[in-house]
């Protein structure tokens, strides 16, 4: 247990302190997510940390997978679905205390409990690998994503905000 409350203090942290995008990192994703109004409006539309959280995910899953747009994109969208719960640092922590606690939610905490199906159902006109990774990431590798490209989605979401940490 005191790794998870380090764990959720880290998260946290994270929340309040991590730094937008650059304007290079902006034209990066744009770059990814060319032609694709609804997806760039998705990830726009985070908080600052998801944009970052997310960013640092494809960075890792382009360097691991070259010639995979696909994988970066998955990476890129996987926690839009969170930004529809409105939730600020406090209140992802009060969720996720709750979610695991296994209390009643509320209707913003069921929003963030189920972010991935969220985003799975919004990112419908996506490849179906970023459609599936958004929906199973919370649970575990589906039939339908091979397991080589599961560890490189799944290590590049866990791998939390290293890069963007490195200068401050
Ligand atoms: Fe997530
Ligand atoms: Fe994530």
């Amino acid at each position: 247990m005191p790794g998870a409350w380090s764990h959720l203090a880290a998260r946290f942290f994270d929340f309040i302190t991590s730094p937008g995008l650059r304007p290079d990192e902006v034209a990066r994703v744009e770059e990814w997510l060319a032609g694709r109004p609804s997806a760039l409006r998705a990830f726009f539309g985070q908080p600052r940390a998801d944009q970052r959280h997310a960013y640092e995910a494809a960075v890792s899953v382009a360097e691991a997978a070259p010639g995979r747009p696909d994988l970066v994109r998955a990476a890129l969208l996987h926690d839009v679905g969170k930004r529809h719960a409105n939730l600020g640092a406090v209140g992802r922590v009060l969720a996720t205390l709750a979610i695991r606690l296994r209390l009643p939610l509320t209707p913003r905490w069921r929003l963030y409990r189920d972010h991935g199906r969220l985003a799975a159902a919004e990112l419908g006109d996506e490849e179906p690998v970023v459609i599936e990774f958004a929906r199973h990431h919370q649970i575990g590798r589906p039939p339908t994503i091979p397991a080589a490209d599961w560890d490189i989605l799944a290590s590049a979401d866990r791998a939390r905000l290293h890069v963007g940490r490195r200068d401050r």
